[in-house]
């Protein structure tokens, strides 16, 4: 661990030693745990043959709010005893290790609340008019497990509409998977891409005990679909805590967290800034006509304790304003993503971009680091796994998720905000 540590330490002054156990602790976790959250199911089938009855795009203006856009990451919590509008029964595409409902969590007050932006209303998720927006689209969301949480989250919103129905899978987990809204012909896709660039993920019981980056590459695997997706949706952040060689421009430029290597110990916050640079770039590269692509911002884990203790995130209710400061390291990782995703915006808006085709791309970031930082309780926590209590007090060991979301849950609020972003580029690209 002790490069870990280091990683954490050397670039912050003044860390108490709360933030410097945290930080410990959060990288281990995901180590561990991320293994632990693939199962291995393989499933091959063709690709869809969408035909498919349509309807007119509906977009009022009562949908579009205000003048200038709100910024619908500066807000707070507040109660709202409406609670969720699907729950595990409802929807049947909610993962196991996130129905916390089905696996016995007994409280339920993390259910009844909302976010609330300080300047604007935020319209409760409108599934017909999502699905409206997406009429002869694809949505593709790109990233690790915690762009699959929010994809997961929004077809149980959109489900409450119509059905998604599931087209295609592929890959260890499902990890490749395209769903049909045959109604308006609408696509929405997952593929897992946990780095963004090409790369290949460490393989422990092979002996490879660190992922290999390859920084001015994106991952094919989905940069080649590019041409077929309207609107990209990346996520990413917790695998750049792991173990890895970056390699770029075919040097190896450094490593994180390799002691048995002989490489330099660069950290992840730069690699990780190239790494989103290059997927940003290879957004601009395919664009033919209109695209969106939306990067969600980092979003905090909330260990308090030991990942395989119970108790490790166990708050019942949301921090309160001023109550929980960001950690450095959320913070970078959020403002390299925010950063990027404007130095993008504004080199497309000026076409200086010199591989650009001359499409229209906009890209935005959905800024959700506070949000997520502020629900300690959403988190599945022990309940990843079904009655983890039910056999009494020899559960003292017992494996925590205090990364993803249980679903329902918070993480429904980052797509009542995506709603608004499409809305507005839908606005946006008619005048
Ligand atoms: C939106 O609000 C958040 C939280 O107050 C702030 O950090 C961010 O800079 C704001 N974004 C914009 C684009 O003004
Ligand atoms: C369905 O949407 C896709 C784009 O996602 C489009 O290429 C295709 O032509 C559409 N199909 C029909 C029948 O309109
Ligand atoms: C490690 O790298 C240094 C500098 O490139 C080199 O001098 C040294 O021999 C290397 N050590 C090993 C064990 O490969």
């Amino acid at each position: 661990m002790g490069t870990t540590f280091l990683q954490c330490t050397n670039r912050t002054n003044h860390l108490s030693v709360k933030k410097y156990i945290a930080c410990g602790l959060y990288i281990l976790f995901p180590l561990a745990l991320l293994h632990l959250c693939v199962s291995p199911i393989s499933f091959h089938a063709p690709p869809p043959n969408t035909t498919a009855t349509v309807k007119a795009v509906g977009l009022t203006t009562s949908e579009v709010t205000g003048q200038s856009p709100c910024n619908y990451s500066d807000g707070k919590w507040v109660v709202h005893s409406g609670g969720p509008v699907y729950d595990g029964t409802s929807c049947k595409t909610i993962r196991k290790g996130q129905n916390c409902m089905e696996h016995g969590r007994p409280d339920t007050g993390y259910l009844y609340w909302r976010w609330q932006p300080r300047s604007c209303p935020l319209p409760a998720f409108n599934p017909t008019a999502f699905l409206d927006l997406l009429t002869h689209k694809h949505l593709a969301f790109v990233g690790d497990s915690m762009a699959r949480n929010q994809l997961e989250s929004l077809l149980c919103l959109l489900a409450t509409a119509e059905e998604p129905e599931l087209v295609y899978r592929d890959g260890e987990d499902n990890k490749f998977r395209r769903w049909v809204f045959r109604h308006r012909n609408s696509t929405v896709s997952v593929f897992w891409s946990p780095f963004l660039v090409k790369g290949v993920e460490k393989n422990e019981p092979a002996g490879m005990n660190h992922n290999t980056l390859f920084l001015e590459t994106a991952d094919e695997r989905w940069a080649e679909e590019l041409d077929q997706i309207d609107i990209v949706l990346f996520s990413m952040g917790h695998w750049y805590l792991h173990p890895a060689i970056y390699n770029e421009n075919g040097v190896v430029i450094g490593c994180h967290h390799c002691p048995e290597l002989n490489h330099t110990e660069v950290g992840f916050f730069d690699v990780f800034r190239k790494a989103v640079r290059t997927t940003l770039r290879e957004v601009k590269r395919h664009t033919s006509g209109d695209k969106l692509a939306v990067v969600t911002t980092f979003s905090p884990a909330h260990f308090e304790g030991e990942w395989d203790k119970a108790g490790a995130c166990p708050k019942k209710e949301p921090y309160k304003e001023g109550e929980k400061e960001m950690e450095y390291m959320d913070a970078l990782m959020r403002s390299i993503e925010i950063e990027e995703v404007a130095a993008a915006a504004a080199a497309a808006a000026t076409a200086e971009e010199e591989d650009s085709r001359g499409g229209n791309v906009k890209l935005e970031a959905l800024d959700v680091t506070k949000m997520a930082l502020l629900r300690p309780d959403g988190h599945p926590g022990p309940y990843m796994h079904p009655h983890p209590f039910s056999n009494g007090a020899a559960n003292d060991r017992v494996q925590n998720d205090c990364v993803h979301w249980c679903l329902p849950g918070p993480i429904d609020a980052w797509n009542e905000i995506l709603l608004q972003i499409l809305t507005r580029w839908k606005t946006e690209s008619k005048n």
